[in-house]
């Protein structure tokens, strides 16, 4: 299967898509896990993406398409994938129908989380994620490690993201209002979006997330 996850910051999208990736074999791809991993290992790519992220901004489309575009391309994303963090915005949704169309293959839904704006504070405010690997997430109080600071996964080092300070997360909100929210309507008109709420414990809504995806089907 092909699809695209979409929803606000901190709604649950990583978390969810580890599990639903694991679920239906198919590769999990952050554009926002590629881009720390960047950050991480001091590449160009991550040099030029920081001081967006920092500011709650979109890393530029020149920069993050290309980065996309060519982790889709890898062996283990030939037969699917769940994108997570892209497209953001209607110019990287189109850019994906070009590549998607050129292959000769389509998306099979673009799975919605909907969660209030409070939910959405609390669990990014809580937020944990692993020095190592930042696709390794927990929370202070909803999903917390066995030892407090230190990653389940891997053993790393926990620690709160540069961009969950509140002035950040605000922005990042009003960037998902204005320049994320259209592609549920550009989509829409091709008969994909599937939504579902994000409430619930994390089991449930992956539940939920599957069933959706099987109805869809
Ligand atoms: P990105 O990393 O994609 O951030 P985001 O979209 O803001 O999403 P988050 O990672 O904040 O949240 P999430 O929905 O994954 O929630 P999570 O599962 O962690 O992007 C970061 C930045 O990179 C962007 O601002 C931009 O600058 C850049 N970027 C990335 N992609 C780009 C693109 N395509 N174009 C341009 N720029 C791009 O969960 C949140 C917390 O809640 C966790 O602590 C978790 O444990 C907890 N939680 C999860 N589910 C539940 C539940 N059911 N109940 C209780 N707690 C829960
Ligand atoms: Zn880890």
């Amino acid at each position: 299967m092909r699809i695209v996850l979409v929803g606000p910051p901190g709604a649950g999208k990583g978390t969810q898509a580890a599990f639903l990736a694991k679920n239906l074999s198919i590769p999990h791809i952050s554009t926002g896990d590629l881009f720390r991993a960047n950050i991480s290992q001091g590449t160009d790519l991550g040099k030029q993406a920081k001081a967006y992220m920092d500011a709650g901004n979109l890393v530029p489309d020149e920069v993050t398409i290309g980065m996309a575009k060519d982790r889709m391309a890898q062996s283990d994303a030939e037969n699917g994938f769940l994108l997570d963090g892209f497209p953001r915005n209607v110019s990287q949704a189109e850019a994906l129908d070009v590549a998607l169309k050129a292959d000769d293959v389509k998306l099979d839904a673009v799975l919605d989380l909907e969660v209030p704006e409070d939910e959405v504070v609390k669990r990014i405010a809580g937020r944990r994620i692993c020095r190592k690997d930042s696709s390794h997430v927990f929370h202070v109080t909803y999903s917390k490690p066995k030892q407090e600071g230190v990653c389940d996964v891997c053993g790393g080092e926990l620690y709160q993201r540069e961009d969950d300070s509140e002035d950040t997360v605000r922005k990042r909100l009003e960037v998902y209002h204005t320049q994320t929210e259209p592609i549920i309507d550009y989509y829409r008109t091709q008969g994909l979006v599937v939504t579902i709420s994000a409430l619930g414990k994390v089991d449930e809504v992956t539940a939920r997330a599957m069933d959706a995806l099987k109805g869809d089907k």
